[in-house]
C-alpha cells in the first residue's frame, strides 16, 4: 500500500542517536522490500525546541523561528536519509510535488517542514492527501489519542478508535489549555477529515510497532476513521 509515516521528532530524534535512527530506517526499508510505497515526514523534536528558544531569546519573530524549526526538521531528515540509504530520495523533499515525484520513481521521499506557521503533523497529512495515501501513521511519543491531555488529566482515557469529527473536538479542547499537547494538531486533523485519510496514531518508539501497523492494521494506539471509508485492501 501507499503509506505516509509521520516520525515525531521526540520519537526518533530525542537525542541524535544513530542506533535509534538506524532502527527506524531499517523498518522503513523492510516495508519497501515488501512492496509498500513509503513517504516519511520527520519532526524537529527537542533540538528544534532548543534552537527556537535560543532564536526567541535573540529577538527573532515567529516566522523566522518557524524557519529555524524547519531547518532542524530537514537536518533530522538528512540523517534518516543516510540511514535508509540508496532507496531514499537523496535530500529532504521541500515540496509535496517533489515528494510525489520521488514516490512515483520508487524512492522513499523524506520531508521535514514545508512552510512557516504549521508543524510536521500538518505536513504529514498534506503529503498523504497529495500522494493519495492508503494510510497515514503518526508515530508519536504518546500512545494514541486521549480524551484529554494524559500528562495533566489523570481521568483521560485512550480511544481505540475515534471518528475524525470527534477527534477535531478532542484536539480543540486539549489545545485550549496552555502547555497541553495533543498527538496530532488541529490543522492536521482538518486535512485528515477533508481528504478522508485512514489514520493511525501510535507510540512510535518501537519501529517494529509501526511496521506491524502498516502490514496488518494491528497496533496498541488509536484508529482514526472517517465515515464511509474503506479499510486498506491489504489488511
Ligand atoms: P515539529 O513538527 O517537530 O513541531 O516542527 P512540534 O509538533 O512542535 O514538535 P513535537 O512533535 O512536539 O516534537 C518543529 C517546528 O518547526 C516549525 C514549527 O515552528 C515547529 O514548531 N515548522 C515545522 C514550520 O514552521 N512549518 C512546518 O511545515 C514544519
Amino acid at each position: 500500500m501507499r503509506v505516509v509515516i509521520s516520525l515525531g521528532g521526540s520519537v526518533a530524534f530525542a537525542e541524535v542517536d544513530p542506533s535509534v535512527i538506524e532502527a527506524h530506517a531499517t523498518a522503513i526499508g523492510r516495508l519497501v522490500d515488501d512492496g509498500h510505497e513509503v513517504a516519511v515526514v520527520v519532526g524537529g523534536g527537542p533540538i528544534a525546541r532548543e534552537y527556537i528558544a535560543a532564536g526567541r531569546a535573540l529577538g527573532a519573530d515567529e516566522v523566522r523561528l518557524d524557519e529555524v524549526g524547519i531547518a532542524v526538521t530537514r537536518l533530522n531528515a538528512r540523517l534518516l536519509i543516510e540511514g535508509i540509504g540508496n532507496i531514499a530520495h537523496p535530500w529532504p523533499a521541500t515540496t509535496y510535488a517533489e515528494a510525489g515525484q520521488a514516490l512515483r520513481q520508487g524512492d522513499v521521499p523524506v520531508l521535514g517542514g514545508v512552510a512557516p506557521a504549521q508543524t510536521t503533523d500538518a505536513v504529514s497529512a498534506a503529503t498523504a492527501e497529495y500522494v493519495g495515501a492508503d494510510l497515514l501513521v503518526y508515530a508519536t511519543s504518546i500512545d494514541g489519542v486521549y480524551s484529554g491531555d494524559p500528562a495533566s488529566d489523570p481521568t483521560a482515557e485512550r480511544f481505540d478508535q475515534i471518528d475524525v469529527s470527534r477527534l477535531l473536538e478532542v484536539i480543540a479542547d486539549i489545545e485550549m489549555s496552555a502547555g497541553s499537547q495533543s498527538p496530532v494538531d488541529l490543522l492536521a486533523a482538518k486535512i485528515i477529515q477533508r481528504a478522508g485519510l485512514r489514520t493511525i496514531v501510535l507510540d512510535g518508539s518501537d519501529p517494529s510497532a509501526i511496521e506491524t501497523a502498516v502490514r496488518t492494521g494491528s497496533h496498541d494506539g488509536t484508529d482514526v476513521v472517517v465515515d464511509g471509508m474503506q479499510e486498506p485492501a491489504e489488511w
